[in-house]
């Protein structure tokens, strides 16, 4: 039987419960399943190490993590440690030091859920974002000079490289090549951004001859919230920067219901890395500690790190799992019920344990 060796990184606030709540499926359903095993190992990697150790992972913390399968991965964020130390001491710093470059976060009305914006049908909103997550705005370059003086002078370079361009342009076209309707939108601001994203549209219409039976077309970011919102139908798969997508990608977050739903992976594609799986919501401070964190998103991004495993039918059974719970409303406060973690954790176990043979 195959093993996956999982590595464990709850992080701060919410973090630990969802996850807490994600490992106790996922034992589930490779029990149910029969035909893989996972063996989970925990890192107590966040803001409380890094209050003791005065760093958010060990030195040599990667090399730790390399030899995993996967990375499930909660949340960082608190009210102790400065939120980009946080972020880029451990979750960037993953990310680019295993070159986990396609961060793909797909957004849809799960059934049952209400979501804020009226659809014609659940179905119109169904959309992937995939998002640049090694190099753009967040490339980590600038500086700043003459600190805390009047003549302050702070930098933030976005970098954009043809490689990196390429390769997640590519990666998008292939993802959507996979989906009923073969649509790539491209994300730009090229009126404003006279370099890097003129470099970046280029690209694209260069690669999308190679891919004639995607259908394509090209939105500035501005106008790509409005078209989420108004024409929410005409969208399906969208490749954007590392800021743009960070961005839409929360709006397509609420508009599907709540931020506690929405999953993501962060993929290395050529698995030299492992790759990392999260929710895409932060660590909630101010829910954390009662019990009533949405799990759903880490549920949603465990069938993610299942697909990546190749554990497709598991996969399903977790999907077909959420969408039962989803339907019969079991709902935590943040949509609209009065369900704890635990409970609807419990509810997950019980529809995959119910649910028939393999699926
Ligand atoms: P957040 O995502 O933690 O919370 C935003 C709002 O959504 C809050 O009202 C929260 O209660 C709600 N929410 C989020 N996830 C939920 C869930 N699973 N169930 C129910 N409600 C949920 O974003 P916020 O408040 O801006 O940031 C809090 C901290 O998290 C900050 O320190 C921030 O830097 C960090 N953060 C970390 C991320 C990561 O580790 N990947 C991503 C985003 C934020
Ligand atoms: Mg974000």
């Amino acid at each position: 039987m195959k093993t996956y060796k999982i590595a464990a990184i709850p992080g701060d606030g919410i973090g630990t419960e969802v996850i807490a709540a994600g490992i106790e499926v996922l034992e589930s359903l490779a029990k149910k399943d029969g035909g893989f095993a996972l063996r989970f190992e925990h890192f107590d990697w966040g803001s409380n190490y890094y209050l003791k150790h005065g760093a958010m992972m060990p030195a040599d913390g990667l090399d730790q993590l390399k030899p995993f399968d996967a990375i499930y991965f909660g949340a960082v964020g608190s009210k102790e440690v400065p939120d980009h130390i946080s972020l880029w001491g451990l979750r960037l710093n993953i990310c680019q030091s295993f070159d986990q470059y396609a961060n793909v976060r797909p957004a849809r009305v799960l059934p049952g859920i209400d979501p804020p914006l009226k659809l014609a049908a659940p179905a119109d909103l169904d959309w992937v974002i995939v998002r640049e997550n090694s190099e753009g705005e967040y490339s980590g370059q600038g500086g700043r000079t003459h600190r805390g003086l009047p003549e302050e002078v702070a930098t933030e370079i976005a970098v954009f490289t043809r490689h990196g361009v390429e390769r997640i342009q590519r990666f998008a076209f292939e993802l959507a090549r996979k989906r009923p309707q073969r649509r790539l939108t491209l994300i730009t601001k090229s009126n404003a951004q006279r370099h890097g994203m003129v470099m970046w549209d280029e690209i694209f219409a260069r690669i999308a001859t190679d891919y004639p039976d995607v259908q394509t077309d090209k939105m500035l970011v501005d106008a790509a919230t409005m078209r989420m919102v108004l024409k929410p139908r005409s969208l399906d798969v969208m490749v954007a920067t590392n800021l743009h997508a960070d961005i839409l990608s929360d709006l397509a977050a609420a508009l599907s219901g709540s931020l506690g739903i929405a999953p993501t992976a962060n993929l290395n594609p050529e698995r030299k890395f492992p790759s990392m799986f999260e929710p895409i919501h932060g660590s909630a401070l101010d829910i954390a500690g009662q019990g009533i964190a949405n799990p759903i998103g880490t549920f949603w991004t465990a069938v993610m790190m299942l697909q990546h495993l190749g554990e497709f039918s598991a996969a399903a059974r977790l999907m077909g799992a959420i969408e039962q719970v989803t339907s019969s409303r079991v709902f935590t406060p943040d949509l609209g019920g009065r369900a704890t973690t635990a409970k609807v954790t419990a509810a997950l176990c019980h529809a995959i344990e119910a649910s028939r043979g393999h699926a």
